[in-house]
């Protein structure tokens, strides 16, 4: 199977294509109900979403970040009814995280202002790689007694609290909802649906190792390829739309020509400490292994 290449194509097709087990990490956003067609285009979950299953490695991961239409002032649900299907076909939901947006695009309704997507994590089986970010604690090497046990005292047999001083970690694992200004990077063209680069960043870094290979089968302009390009995974990219296509390839190829083009706020494709949110992530690193859990 060729790597490193925009397929301009149906998922649903292109997908059949590729040999069983031989993608690592999957980071996608499906056109969310009908709210865009896409130039006519319609896509066929179902199939979608079995391919997938077939292609992902054991270990694999697939982040699905969706959301729901809202119809007659209500959502339809739809982002639960895929959750639910893509564990059919045989996925874990690893786990549900959310894609909160810090600056919205203001809506007036009978609801509150929509603020959030989701991003479903499946996987294959135990998820074989896992770089979690790191968020420094808050009190870093704050010291604390603690007297909560009572141990027997052997000559009294009286009770007597046991005095214990703790000392706060440096780093502990990021939770998982991750903030972005949406809208922030500058050079995605005309295409009205991109997510943040530092959010396929993130997952990148997360879910996958150097060398792996990572598929956005909803590539619009690029912005997974280009991720994993920067971070020196392998990338595989599809779209049904060959204006997106071309766009997808000209990021890329920017990319190679070191070209990339400012974001309107003098943001650029730094890895996720430059461009998520102060709040949590200025103090994000990765380790390329696990924390102990506490
Ligand atoms: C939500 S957008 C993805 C945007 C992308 N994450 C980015 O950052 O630019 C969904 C994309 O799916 C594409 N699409 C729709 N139906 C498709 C299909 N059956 N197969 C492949 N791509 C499809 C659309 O052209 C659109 O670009």
């Amino acid at each position: 199977m060729e790597l490193d290449k925009i397929i301009t194509g149906d998922s649903a097709v292109v997908l059949q294509s590729f040999p069983p087990d031989c993608i690592d990490l999957t980071v996608t956003s499906p056109p969310y109900d009908n709210l865009r067609t896409y130039n006519g285009f319609v896509f066929d979950f179902e199939t979608i979403a079995n391919q997938l299953f077939r292609v992902t490695k054991a270990g694999g991961v697939v982040v699905w970040v969706v959301g729901d239409a809202t119809v007659k002032g209500s959502e339809t649900g739809t982002s639960f009814r895929q959750a639910l299907y893509f564990m059919q076909c045989g996925f874990n939901l690893h786990d549900t995280m959310i894609y909160k947006k810090i600056n919205p695009p203001p809506l007036e309704s009978t609801r509150y202002q929509p603020a959030f997507e989701y991003m479903f994590v499946f996987s294959k089986g135990k998820p074989k790689s896992f770089n979690p970010l790191m968020v420094n604690c808050k009190y870093i090497g704050h010291k604390r007694n603690r007297a909560t046990d009572k141990k027997p005292l052997s000559d009294s047999k009286m009770s007597q609290p046991r005095n214990e001083v703790t000392v706060t970690r440096d780093k502990k694992y990021a939770h998982n909802v991750w903030e972005y200004i949406v809208g922030k990077d500058g050079n995605n063209g005309s295409h009205t649906a991109v997510f943040p680069e530092a959010l396929a960043n993130d997952h990148i870094l997360s879910w996958s190792n150097e060398g792996d290979t990572v598929l956005d089968c909803f590539c619009g302009s690029g912005t997974t390829p280009k991720m994993a390009k920067l971070l020196n995974r392998h990338y595989i990219g599809i779209d049904t739309s060959a204006e997106y296509v071309a766009l997808a390839k000209e990021r890329l190829a920017q990319l190679e020509r070191g070209l990339t083009l400012p974001a309107p706020d003098g943001g650029d494709s730094a890895p996720s400490q430059a461009l998520s949110t102060p709040d949590m992530f200025s103090a994000i690193e990765h380790e390329p292994t696990p924390a102990p859990r506490r």
